[in-house]
């Protein structure tokens, strides 16, 4: 599909049918993420696969109960890792370059997954110490996103946007 027909047909998606999503899917989407830019192409994040059910329904809780992190057959956990960062790019690694890496690598995850014919959605609302519980995660990784990949079992409205011109403006002459 066409990139910005893609863009404009993404939704986020909260239901999921029992479908399982097939192996090579899921490679081509963290294949996808290795792609995205990253400072100094560090690449300082990490992804966990997540199938089981028992861990999704333990990452749900600690999610306000979000259904999608349960119905979806795998959820992908992205951390940042922020050691990886700052040994390069001290506290600006640790703290902004690290984070920005796993949310770029989560992007193209996602827009990958819908390349696919797969639904997702962005879950950020989580108790990030529950998710390093639940997901062993090392002491400098932070969790970005939580994203559940499925098969689609709605089709939601396009959300309102602001209008472009609200977005972007143009920079004053700097003196
Ligand atoms: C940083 C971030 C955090 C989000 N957290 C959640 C979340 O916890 N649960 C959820 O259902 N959707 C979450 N979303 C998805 C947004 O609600 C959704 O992208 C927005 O409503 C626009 O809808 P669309 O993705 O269909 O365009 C999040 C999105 C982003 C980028």
């Amino acid at each position: 599909m066409d990139f910005f027909k893609l863009i404009n047909a993404r939704r986020s998606i909260r239901a999921y049918t029992a479908q399982p999503v097939e192996e090579d899917k899921i490679t081509r989407i963290i294949e996808a993420a290795n792609h995205a830019p990253s400072a100094g192409n560090l690449q300082a994040y990490i992804i966990v696969v997540v199938r089981h059910l028992k861990t999704k329904q333990a990452l749900s809780r600690a999610a306000l109960d979000q259904e999608s992190l349960v119905q979806a057959p795998v959820v992908l956990a992205f951390f940042a890792h922020k050691e990886m960062s700052a040994a390069k790019y001290k506290h600006r690694g640790h703290d902004l370059y690290s984070l920005q890496d796993a949310t770029v690598a989560c992007t193209y995850a996602q827009l990958a997954a819908a390349a696919l014919g797969l639904g997702s959605v962005w879950v950020g609302a989580f108790d990030d110490h529950a998710v390093n519980h639940i997901l062993k995660a090392q002491p400098d990784w932070r969790p970005v996103a939580l994203l559940p990949i499925g098969y689609s079992a709605e089709a939601p409205v396009r959300p309102q946007r602001r209008a472009v011109k609200d977005l972007a403006r143009e920079a004053a002459p700097h003196p």
